[in-house]
């Protein structure tokens, strides 16, 4: 048996110092349903989510981030999960449009607190998730519709940033956003370079799956057990990956590829429908 390139010299990664945003989980529950992982009868622990979102921020910090705060607001419990706050890049930040009532005076607050750190604030028409569901992936940014963010997002998101736009079509509604179902590995690729990413195939149409096979035919394949835990749900600075502790298949297909992962335990949170990614925006001037 021969060895394969991956498992005989995996590639030595370095990481690049990330800005992102958070926002605590003071006032996280699950008071209404608008995704199939929420259950509003079912008790939630606000104090434990408190604590395993700060092993993230921890996390974050050790690893050299600048991570910045959004003061949470009382009454928006899906708050905490800042990556759907907007999508900012070149120092502009294009403002989320939500879907469901119960999360619509977050775009607004994201947008003021983007204004005051002096990124220039794109007000949306359309209905968007922000990084939620906009991935940037080298030059193009990957783009999920089907649950939340519309289409017609994707030509405003084209139109703001002037970057191809590729469309990506979700087709499970436990995967209902792109970044429950795929993830960006390397933020800064080589020029020109296949940035690495990773997906759970069975979430997508079968003409997306078609463009993610034609895009990136590197990619690392996810299992159902490993996005079930919302592994693909991950933040990566280009060599150390934030990754849910219990997606061990998903931390081993890591390793071969030569990132390393981090597990946080994020239990408490999942129980809102998210992880480690939906917890975390990325800031780009
Ligand atoms: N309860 C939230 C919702 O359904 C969870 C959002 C998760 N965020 C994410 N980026 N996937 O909108």
């Amino acid at each position: 048996m021969t060895l394969t390139d991956t498992q005989a010299s995996p590639i030595a990664r370095t990481g690049s110092r990330r800005t992102v945003l958070m926002c605590r989980p003071d006032h996280f529950t699950v008071s209404y349903r608008i995704n199939p992982w929420m259950h509003p009868e079912d008790p939630t622990d606000t104090s434990l989510a408190v604590r395993q979102w700060e092993t993230l921020h921890q996390a974050y910090l050790e690893l050299g981030f600048d991570v910045q705060l959004i003061e949470p607001i009382a009454g928006l419990p899906d708050m905490v999960y800042a990556a759907n706050g907007g999508f900012v890049l070149d120092g502009v930040a294009y403002g989320a449009k939500f879907t469901h009532p119960e999360r619509a005076a977050e775009g607004p607050a994201y947008m003021e607190w983007f204004a005051q750190a002096g990124y220039e604030v794109r007000v949306p028409e359309h209905v968007n998730e922000g990084e939620g569901d906009f991935l940037l992936a080298g030059d193009v940014v990957l783009a999920g519709s089907g649950f939340r963010s519309t289409t017609d997002s994707q030509d405003e998101l084209a139109a703001v940033f002037g970057r191809e736009v590729i469309g990506l079509e979700l087709v499970n509604p436990s995967y209902y956003h792109l970044d429950t179902a795929l993830a960006v590995l390397d933020p800064e690729p080589e020029a020109d370079a296949e940035p690495t990413i990773a997906y759970l195939p069975s979430a997508f149409s079968d003409a997306s799956l078609e463009v993610l096979r034609m895009r990136f035919p590197n990619a690392i394949i996810v299992s159902e057990a490993d996005a079930a835990v919302l592994g693909l749900n991950c933040f990566s600075d280009g060599s150390t990956v934030v990754i849910a502790s219990r997606a061990l298949g998903f931390a081993e297909q890591l390793r071969e590829r030569g990132y390393t992962p981090v597990g946080v335990d994020l239990s408490e949170l999942l129980l809102g429908g998210g992880g480690v990614k939906c917890c975390t925006l990325e800031l780009r001037r």
